[in-house]
């Protein structure tokens, strides 16, 4: 069988383009219906303790109020906490709003107002009186590190060899602690569900999520309700960022409030309220790298702590990097977590990875410096042909190509390794560059594909499109499959009535879904050309599937093409019934290890006086497999870089301790990278050919944008003006602390 690819590999626009930038693509928020009721949540208001009394009865009073839900009156719910639990419910006891009056954490929704229009109930909302019984409360880290725990008690340990001792041994050594910023996602659309109450009484859930079924299956579960009466969608999601990846409070209250009234609901979160839900943890870090005088690595040591919340055990894959980006015999890597009173943290873009290649991507900067060597060639030095952790090779890794592409394309050989030596007009200018890599991972999901009547094609599987380009990608590669043009290609997503995907995260949906859909269309030209053989007639009655090809909306015989059965004839001889196939894909178990990589270069231009901090250039260079769509797949790396700018230079939630609550709560306070902050992000895709990893050979792209870019910024700003800053975001007055002129 011959499969000629026209689209996979090649730039395509978004096939929701039109409908986003023309306002009419819906969003969670924004589908109605009539009679709809608007829900507003009350927050708590302290860190720890519990709810003495909540008056609700001026709430009440207002015109246009429906009802006043809290932990008094809410509906009966499911008793075991198992039926909280999503599909990436960290260890432990999922908050389960309004369950009773404990309080455990400042912005924990106690309250739903539910009134006639939106207005109303935020009006509403600000008259319900809330007593607390306070319970004194840690936010801070720092002091909570005292009572540090291991979640998986030594199992997520990585020790090779002995690093104290090769450290302790090692000509060239260096000891550094690091600290990164608790970051909140802030996606463009906040989280906001819509719970229609059908004629019939189902429900129809229109939910902001990364994953309808992740949502469908804590709704049906915590209610308990028959699985045919629920039915979530999130046809289009505003970005997420990891944000969408666990069902948030909102979607409870919101089917709460519509099943009690027996009425449509919406509740909306407002901007502040963005902040009540996960974070990326506040994380410290020591890194200690030990090496001989040319460089070789003789010892890598990485301990991360993190915060987490009281009720569950968040980890994330912190320090693992640390022992697999380089050639290393002697490592030890260890990650632990301390209880605080915030709600629980939450995957943000790259998570764990952005944290710890952070750490060791600037104490490899630290290293280059006492050993006087260019920071590149050390990595060169150490570069690892092996995934060392697991003790397996890679199934492709193109990293020496990034690094020489990035190098040359950025102009890495006009670094001068003094820091501070260039200064041009009023800025000192700088370079740094690190190693960034990211997981391929690929989670089990299910597809259909189907022959409509009409001879198109319909490919459909519950995941979602968070803004990455799913849709796209999927029709590109469905439409190669079948030898269809993308237009005749319909991708259904974002339905829990589809067929069952993982939620849409990990930078692993064009693997997982593309994967899927693959399958699902190769085992559809089988059935259809099954279907061909018995038309009357048929120039295809005695040719097998490697004998003919898919192409201009027919099916072929390779050997004379004008032999051929369309689509359209073939689905009208079925009778108009479309011809369908379900598939389930799962990762089998394999002898490689495969992660995508990059070379991030930055230059930065800090001005001389005021010490102020701009990235003026970023070259990331990328080997993630096949690229399916160099258009779309650009945009993830150039969002994931503009995060990874966010991480080093602006963003930061602070905590006020002595309330223990965020006081970075909008966009005003809680900096973004803004346009006047993004100058120039060059993205580099470096050809590699990955036959293991999936079928279709792709790694997936998005969060390997932010790793390691972090690292390069302040590995740049050390360069061009000599202080290094071990602390996340990188700001002026760290700067300017450590000025010395
Ligand atoms: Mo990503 S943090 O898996 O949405």
């Amino acid at each position: 069988m011959t499969t000629s690819e026209r689209f996979v590999g090649s730039a395509q626009r978004r096939t929701d383009g039109r409908k986003k930038v023309t306002g009419t693509a819906p969003y969670a928020g924004e589908f109605t219906t009539t009679g709809l009721l608007h829900g507003a949540v009350v927050n708590a208001a302290i860190a720890r303790g519990s709810i003495r009394s909540i008056d609700i009865a001026a709430a009440e009073a207002v015109p246009g109020v429906v009802r006043v839900f809290t932990h008094e009156n809410r509906p009966d719910e499911a008793w075991f906490t198992s039926a909280f639990k999503d599909m990436v419910a960290p260890d432990g006891t999922p908050l389960r709003p309004l369950r009773d009056a404990r309080v455990f954490y400042s912005g924990q929704p106690i309250s739903l107002v539910v009134a006639e229009d939106f207005e109303t109930a935020t009006y509403a909302a600000s008259l319900v009186h809330v007593a607390y019984e306070v319970t004194p409360h840690q936010t801070d880290l720092t002091a909570a590190r005292h009572d540090a725990f291991d979640p998986d008690e030594g199992e997520g340990d990585i020790v090779r060899g002995s690093a104290e001792n090769a450290l302790a041994t090692a000509p060239v050594s260096i000891d550094r602690n690091y600290r990164i910023a608790i970051e909140h996602h802030n996606p463009m659309e906040p989280h906001a569900t819509t719970t229609v109450v059908e004629a019939d009484g189902r429900l129809t859930v229109y939910d902001k999520t990364q994953g309808a079924r992740n949502s469908y299956d804590v709704v049906v579960n915590v209610f308990g309700l028959p699985e045919d009466r629920v039915q979530v969608l999130s046809p289009f999601v505003g970005g997420a960022f990891g944000s969408g990846l666990r069902p948030q409070y909102q979607l409870f209250l919101s089917v709460m409030a519509a099943l009690v009234l027996e009425r449509s609901v919406r509740v909306t979160l407002t901007r502040d309220q963005m902040f009540t839900f996960g974070y990326r943890p506040d994380t410290l870090q020591r890194v200690a790298l030990g090496a001989e005088a040319d460089g070789k690595l003789k010892a890598v040591i990485h301990d991360a702590l993190a915060g987490t919340s009281r009720y569950e055990d968040f980890t994330e894959t912190v320090v693992d990097w640390s022992g697999l980006l380089y050639q290393c015999d002697d490592v030890r890597l260890a990650h632990r977590l301390a209880k605080i009173d915030t709600v629980t943290p939450m995957d943000m873009r790259a998570p764990g990875g952005a944290t710890g290649m952070y750490a060791i991507e600037t104490a490899m900067d630290e290293l280059a410096c006492e050993l006087g060597m260019d920071p590149l060639e050390l990595r060169l030095k150490n570069y690892a042909e092996r995934d060392q952790n697991e003790d397996k090779p890679f199934s492709s890794k193109q990293l020496k190509e990034c690094y020489r592409q990035g190098a040359e394309r950025f102009g890495w050989s006009r670094r001068r390794p003094e820091p501070r030596s260039v200064r041009e007009g009023s800025d000192l200018v700088g370079f740094g560059m690190a190693t960034g890599s990211w997981e391929a991972m690929l989670f089990p999901t299910s597809a259909r594909a189907t022959l409509l009547p009409d001879g198109s094609l319909e490919v459909a599987t519950a995941t979602a499109d968070i803004g990455t380009g799913t849709y796209t990608i999927l029709a590109q590669i469905a439409a190669d499959a079948l030898g269809l043009p993308m237009d005749r290609v319909k991708v259904a997503i974002g339905d829990s009535s589809l067929p069952k995907a993982f939620v849409e995260g990990g930078s692993a949906t064009a693997a997982s879904a593309g994967s899927a859909i693959l399958k699902a269309c190769q085992e559809l030209k089988e059935a259809l050309l099954t279907a061909a053989r018995r038309i009357d007639g048929s120039p295809l009655a005695n040719v097998g599937l490697e004998q003919v090809v898919f192409s201009s909306g027919s099916i072929r015989r390779a050997a004379d093409e004008s032999e051929a059965v369309s689509l359209e004839a073939l689905a009208a001889a079925n009778g108009n019934a479309p011809l369908s196939v379900e598939i389930d894909n799962s990762p089998s178990d394999s002898p490689y290890s495969s992660y995508s990589h990059s070379a991030v270069f930055a230059e930065v231009r800090v001005d001389a006086e005021i010490g102020m901090p701009r990235v003026t250039r970023i070259v990331s260079a990328v080997a993630a497999g096949r690229i399916i769509n160099p258009q779309t797949a650009r945009s993830q790396i150039m969002g994931g870089v503009v995060f990874g700018m966010g991480q080093a230079l602006h963003e930061e939630a602070v905590i006020d301790h002595a309330l223990g609550r965020f006081m970075t709560h909008h966009l005003a306070d809680y900096h973004i990278p803004a346009h006047a902050d993004v100058a120039d992000i060059d993205v580099l895709f470096v050809e590699e050919h990955d036959e293991a990893v999936n079928p279709l050979g792709v790694k997936g792209v998005g969060e390997i944008g932010v790793a390691g870019t972090g690292a390069a910024i302040g590995n740049a700003i050390y360069n061009a003006t000599g202080v290094r800053v071990r602390e996340l975001p990188i700001t002026v007055d760290k700067i300017l602390a450590g000025w010395t002129r």
